[in-house]
């Protein structure tokens, strides 16, 4: 609650804003467009190679404008890989751009060297190859940029797309896939007049006042009177959603970061922070063809009373619906803990002589390791947030499960398996994991960029396991002790 307050304080009156012309952007002009898939360029008895330049791109966001963005494969978001579970993947990543770039896989379980290390940049003209094995379960990952200091920029530019993992427990439930299955990625932006993004670097947040939605502006959607499953991610710097259809019907979230709850959990209010998914069906058979509804982000209508619309759905036909929406989807075991359980506790606050964030009163610094956490060992983490913004926290490599919050019961919608949590201001979140994978250099920090960027982020150097390999990595070698980020915070 705390959090959706904090920032409606400092939201503008809603409506358009004038900075891109008002007849240009209004809701429900555009329609949705959906990432193009991935291709692979070449398919080996191991993986399957893709090769993305990474470029500037002149796309049309606000309708008769060109807008210039740094894009994966010059689309806007980037193209959206779909991939098998146990199938490894390569992607080779060109930087085209005059600026250093590093892609991290968010929730992926991949080896410390194609992570995104904030240091491990691709400069301009150089190349990179990540390694994706893919070992774990189905779940709607992302890619996005991760360079040091200049995450926050070279996302708003255009620096990230969705990476979906499917595998056959999943698909044995028989959701609604296919055109049926449908991303929506959430971001806010702003234009200057001649259509130019207006990024700004900030400390504490940046929020703007145009949802775009895959990239369009408010947009609306066709569809049929039947079940859809929308993936939602939130790739914006700072906003924080709450979904909402307008006329109260319910949204049915089936999934969270890391892939299905055990049960569908129906709601009317999904609260979305920066880099969470919430996966969601909504069954569109009630309405008549000709029905129109809005999704709406009600976040701050205590202090506006205005909800802001996201985009349209426009029941447009009727269509045969063999999907099911089974009511378990997929057991999550709880993890306990036990008796060699690990404890730590991260306290989130402002610097304010420094005017910066830090965790443990400390900014992110590459050439010092914060924790070293041991592989196969289960730890206990506390969040404990001492300032008045809420903070998503995000922890790189592994997966793991909320036990409690402080200022209230954990939504089922939280419940299944996650790796970004809101912790809300002047409250406290433990989660639980147990660290698995691949030993290496690790990120773990806010997923608010302007906080990411002024410094909110620690390092851990996750170390092989006691009866493990000396390390982990396979082909991988030793992370050198430690890095340089020589570019300016
Ligand atoms: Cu999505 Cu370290 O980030
Ligand atoms: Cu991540
Ligand atoms: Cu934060």
């Amino acid at each position: 609650m705390g959090a959706v307050v904090a920032t409606a304080s400092l939201l503008p009156s809603p409506g358009v804003p004038k900075q891109a012309g008002r007849s240009r952007i209004r809701p429900f002009r555009m329609r949705l467009k959906i990432p193009p898939i991935a291709r692979p360029q070449r398919v080996t008895a191991d993986y399957d190679f893709y090769d993305v330049a990474v470029r500037k791109a002149d796309v049309e966001i606000v309708k008769g404008l060109r807008t210039r963005v740094w894009a994966f494969d010059g689309r806007f978001p980037g193209p959206t890989f779909k991939v098998k579970r146990g199938r490894q993947v390569v992607v080779r990543r060109r930087n085209r751009l005059d600026v250093p770039i590093s892609t991290h896989l968010h929730g992926g379980e991949v080896p410390w060297r194609s992570d995104g290390h904030p240091s491990l940049a691709i400069e301009p003209g150089e190349v990179y190859d990540y390694v994706y094995p893919n070992g774990q379960e189905a779940a709607t990952l992302w890619y996005h940029d991760h360079l040091c200091h200049q995450t926050s920029r070279n996302n708003y530019m255009g620096l990230s797309g969705l990476y979906i993992i499917e595998d056959e427990d999943e698909s044995d439930l028989n959701l609604p896939k296919d055109r049926f299955d449908i991303p929506l990625i959430l971001q806010d932006r702003d234009f200057r007049p001649n259509g130019s993004l207006r990024f700004r670097k900030t400390v504490d947040q940046l929020l703007d006042q145009i949802y775009l939605v895959n990239g369009v502006p408010m947009p609306y959607l066709k569809v049929s009177a039947r079940k859809y499953r929308f993936r939602i991610l939130n790739a914006s710097h700072s906003r924080i959603y709450r979904l909402a259809l307008a006329d109260g019907a319910p949204l049915i979230q089936i999934g969270s970061d890391q892939g299905l709850l055990s049960a569908p959990f129906p709601t009317t209010d999904l609260l979305i922070a920066p880099a969470e998914r919430i996966e969601v069906v909504v069954d569109f058979s009630n309405y008549s063809v000709g029905s129109s509804i809005v999704l709406e982000d009600r976040a701050g209508t205590e202090v506006t009373g205005v909800a802001k619309p996201v985009m349209r759905f426009d029941v447009a036909s009727v269509e045969p619906d063999d999907s099911s929406l089974p009511s378990i989807l997929k057991p999550v075991e709880p993890l306990l803990p036990g008796p060699g359980t690990i404890e730590r506790e991260f306290v989130l606050s402002k610097d304010f002589d420094k005017n910066r964030w830090v965790i443990n009163g400390e900014a992110f610094d590459a050439q010092r390791v914060d924790i070293k956490p041991r592989l196969g060992d289960t730890e206990i983490w506390t969040f404990r947030n001492a300032s008045s913004m809420a903070h998503p926290m995000h922890v790189h490599l592994v997966r793991f499960q909320i036990l409690d919050r402080s200022d209230g019961p954990v939504s089922p919608g939280e419940l299944g398996w996650k790796d970004t949590v809101r912790v809300d201001p002047s409250a406290s979140v433990r989660i639980i994991m147990t660290l698995r994978g691949f030993s290496g250099l690790y990120m773990y920090h806010c997923h608010n960029l302007a906080h990411e960027d002024h410094s909110m982020m620690g390092q851990m150097q996750v170390l092989a396991a006691a009866d493990g390999p000396a390390y982990a990595g396979s082909r991988e070698s030793e992370p050198p002790g430690s890095f340089v980020c020589n570019l300016p915070a």
